[in-house]
């Protein structure tokens, strides 16, 4: 698709069906509708996209209904069935899906405001994580292709899946992170209700018919209104096994609360996060500003992982808030699919009205704005302001701003920003730049035990996702990567027999007449 044909909105999409029982059913009830914030016209106003299904309590307990009844109190055809069959559907799943890249690009830069290459990036990595989930359940299922004895008894351990899982992306990644919970959980055997987030929701029509027609009914259904309506009374029911959410604490604690019987719930959470960079006075300034400009505003800073906060050392604070405020000045504000654009509308339409709160607030308490552009808002955005000195006191420096705002911070003792980090109610990433080994090892010593990954002279991120993403305190419960995820929606399960000619012998026939899907020796080449 040229990108003349990604900036013009030929026909609204009307979501008129939502994924139930292997049927997309027909909804005739109240609607909502789905605006960009990016202007169709030359006078800025907001453009109409389409509309989904408010549903309501009753439909989303229906639904609850069929994900209950397709696992079946786990004797349903999808929580018993073979790992190969499992793997079919979903290889049919990404086949379909691949071909609605064009249009699952297009709308990521409609709904969500980013840019074209990262929005291609997203739906490719997404694809990639699919493929890559399949290889990695293949190998789990070999290495579980088999006995282990102890104390003269013999066992076939395999991981099982948990029941229904309800599952909420945030939408920053609607399509990336909600994929990142929803693949892993069905391939395991589990069954899904899926909710979209409030913007990135139209993206997922595309794929509907996809899921509808590769997966056995009930397996995986789609649902749309308000979480309150729709996902609360879901959980309230205590038919939920596994809670799988990216997005606030807010919201999954609320969720949480509403569980009867929260010990039997399972969470998998992808929470907030305000990863700090650490400037130490030796470090490569060239590659910790391109690095801190990437950290803290690829897609606006609307990422869990982005840089939320530069701590830089006095000796070299000057030098680099002056490189670094003209950098930012520098980055091109345009619509996702101009060419070389770096900043784009914000989703969120009340977003630049609370980021104008932060630098006023910051203001307030002496912070001052250090790039000409800094706080120049419009209808849709609002540039970044890089703010110095920020102190523990202002919202910026609480608040994960989650757009584009960057405070800067000065230390003078590492111990005492080890203290400050150590107090953060977060614990996702941290970025350290610097080189000198005697001042960065025990810096990293300490740092893992903080946060759960430390980039060394790099921006914070979650990729490659072969690679552990977790967090502690307030950011994450269980940790997602290609391979962990498998584990994060499973439970170890196994049938265990004493070592006699009596259990051998029928152990022997069950592997010979292929009866059960779980005793079985079968490889997966
Ligand atoms: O919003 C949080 C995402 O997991 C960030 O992923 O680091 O690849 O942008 P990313």
């Amino acid at each position: 698709m040229s990108n003349s044909n990604y900036s013009q909105i030929s026909e609204l999409l009307h979501q008129e069906t939502y994924l139930g029982n292997g049927e997309l059913k027909p909804w005739n009830g109240k609607k909502d509708e789905v605006y960009s914030t990016i202007s169709s016209t030359s006078e800025y106003s907001k453009t109409l996209l389409g509309t989904v299904p408010h549903m309501d309590e009753a439909t989303a307990l229906e639904v609850l209904e069929h994900a209950c009844k397709a696992f079946d109190k786990g004797k349903g055809t999808w929580p018993t069935s073979k790992v190969a069959f499992r793997i079919k559907c979903m290889e049919k799943f990404v086949e379909q899906m691949k071909t609605q890249r064009e249009k699952v690009v297009k709308l990521l830069m409609w709904e969500i405001g980013k840019s074209l290459p990262d929005s291609e990036k997203e739906f490719d990595r997404t694809v990639e994580y699919i493929y890559d989930t399949i290889e990695d359940y293949k190998q789990l299922d070999r290495d579980s292709a088999k006995f282990s004895k102890r104390d003269n008894v013999n066992a076939h351990i395999r991981r099982g899946p948990l029941g229904v899982v309800l599952c909420l992306g945030p939408y920053n990644y609607p399509l990336n992170e909600t994929f990142a919970l929803l693949i892993p959980a069905l391939i395991m055997g589990n069954t899904v209700i899926f909710k979209p987030a409030k913007h990135g929701v139209l993206l997922l029509s595309p794929l509907l018919e996809a899921f509808r027609s590769s997966f056995p009914a009930g397996v995986v259904n789609i649902i749309y209104g308000r979480g309150r309506e729709v996902a609360a009374p879901i959980m309230k029911s205590g038919r939920i096994d596994v809670l799988a959410l990216i997005g606030n604490s807010k919201s999954a604690i609320a969720l949480q609360d509403q569980h009867p019987y929260k010990n039997r719930l399972r969470l998998v959470l992808g929470l907030e996060a305000k990863n700090p960079a650490i400037i130490l006075p030796d470090a490569d300034l060239d590659l910790a500003i391109s690095e801190c400009i990437s950290g803290t505003l690829s897609f606006n800073g609307q990422r869990c992982t982005a840089l939320k906060i530069i701590h830089v050392h006095e000796d070299i604070r000057e030098e680099f808030n002056k490189r670094f405020a003209k950098r930012v000045d520098e980055l091109k504000f345009g619509n996702p699919w101009e060419e070389k654009v770096q900043l784009t509308p914000l989703p969120e339409p009340d977003k630049p009205q609370y980021i104008q709160e932060l630098i006023t607030d910051a203001k307030e308490k002496g912070a001052e704005i250090l790039n000409a552009k800094g706080g120049q808002i419009s209808e849709n955005y609002i540039f970044p302001a890089v703010l110095y000195p920020v102190t523990q006191d202002m919202r910026v420096y609480q608040e994960e701003q989650f757009g584009p705002v960057i405070p800067i911070k000065p230390f003078n003792s590492i111990e005492e920003l080890l203290d400050e980090i150590a107090d953060s109610n977060y614990g996702q990433q941290v970025s350290l730049f610097g080189k000198d080994i005697e001042q960065i090892a025990p810096l990293i010593d300490t740092l893992v035990n903080l946060v759960c990954r430390v980039n060394l002279n790099s921006s914070c991120q979650r990729g490659p996702d072969v690679f552990p993403f977790t967090g502690r305190k307030d950011s994450a419960v269980g940790t997602l990567s290609v391979h962990d995820a498998l584990r994060s929606f499973s439970i170890r399960t196994f049938v265990a027999s004493k070592d006699n000619p009596y259990n051998n012998n029928i152990l022997q026939e069950l592997l010979a007449s292929k009866e059960s899907n779980f005793v079985n020796t079968d490889y997966i080449l």
